[in-house]
């Protein structure tokens, strides 16, 4: 079930193209990552889904479900979120709930709720500019959660704390998930393969892959064989094209790229070609290509 669908998701800024005509679907009860290097177009689609910035074209479509004003669906915690530093966590919390129109008692029963999930209940007291980095981005997930939004959107939630703080949080969001979707943007892999279920890998604006997390790992964990030769192999590669061994080739005048689905048939067959040979192998190698390998690619400058 989706939750969210976009269809050519756009957004240009004067002079850039931020984001290019991204199709998500944002599945329910689970947890999406939005992952890309800096620059990619993260903050820009989220911002767009939260309804905070007006895409430049493109569609973004909720559940039936969930007709009306999306921001009652939907909590956000922005990249760089702003704290009154004076206030105490549980201020903060009661001013977010009465904010989002809750009465001043039931912002402080909702406040409670929340320092208690997120492990802030002995810290409630305490004024926010002496919360650890780990602390301040609980704190501001739990003013995400305020109003029980079936849908909360983080922005690199993780990606500016310490291994402490870091490790607080994605333990947060993992607790979180059993009973709120989440979507959350990050840089690095890893973060995304701990807790989530869906990727989305964006680059440049572009969508790269999409998908369910345990399939693409499977996906992308294919042997691969690279054949380099003096001679241009592109017509001969056309020869063994419909070969059983072969996933898919790339070839680019002396080199080719064969992903296979197995290894041995494959080096056999290629290595006993007399045709091959003739064309004067001067490389010839297997790798394992993994996720890490794609998102490596795809994010080096
Ligand atoms: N308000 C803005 N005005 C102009 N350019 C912007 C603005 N916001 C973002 N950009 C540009 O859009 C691109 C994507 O930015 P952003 O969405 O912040 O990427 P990410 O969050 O993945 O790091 C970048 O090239 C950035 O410089
Ligand atoms: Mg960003």
């Amino acid at each position: 079930m989706a939750l969210i669908t976009t269809k050519q998701l756009s957004k240009s800024f004067k002079g850039t193209e931020a984001v290019k005509g991204i199709d998500l679907h944002i599945k329910e009860g689970v947890c999406t990552a939005l992952l890309g290097p800096n620059g990619a177009g993260k903050s820009t689609t989220l911002n767009m889904l939260t309804g905070l910035m007006k895409p430049t074209s493109g569609s973004i479509a909720f559940d039936e479900r969930y007709s009306g004003d999306r921001r009652q669906y939907i909590g956000y915690l922005p990249q760089y979120p702003k704290f009154y530093g004076w206030m105490t966590g549980e201020e903060y919390l009661v001013y977010a709930g009465q904010l989002g129109s809750l009465s001043k008692e039931d912002a402080k029963a909702r406040a409670e709720e929340l320092l208690k999930l997120v492990g802030l209940i002995d810290d409630r007291k305490k004024r926010i500019q002496g919360y650890s980095g780990g602390m301040k981005q609980r704190l501001g997930i739990a003013q995400a959660l305020v109003h029980k939004p079936k849908l909360v959107i983080l922005d690199e939630p993780v990606s500016a704390l310490d291994p402490k703080g870091r490790r607080e949080v994605l333990e947060l969001m993992d607790k979180l998930k059993e009973t709120t979707s989440i979507l959350f943007s990050t840089h690095v892999l890893h973060d995304a393969e701990e807790i989530c279920e869906e990727i989305f890998i964006i680059n440049h604006g572009e969508l790269i892959v999409s998908g369910d997390l345990q399939t693409l790992k499977k996906k992308y964990q294919q042997p691969t064989i690279y054949i380099e030769t003096e001679e241009p192999i592109e017509d001969w590669s056309r020869t063994i094209k419909d070969s059983d061994w072969i996933r898919h080739m790339k070839v680019n005048k002396n080199e080719l790229t064969i992903s296979v689905t197995d290894i041995e048939n494959a080096r056999n067959a290629l290595l006993t070609n007399e045709e091959l040979r003739k064309l004067k192998i001067v490389n010839f190698e297997i790798v394992k290509t993994s996720l890490e390998d794609l998102f490596m690619e795809v994010t080096k400058a």
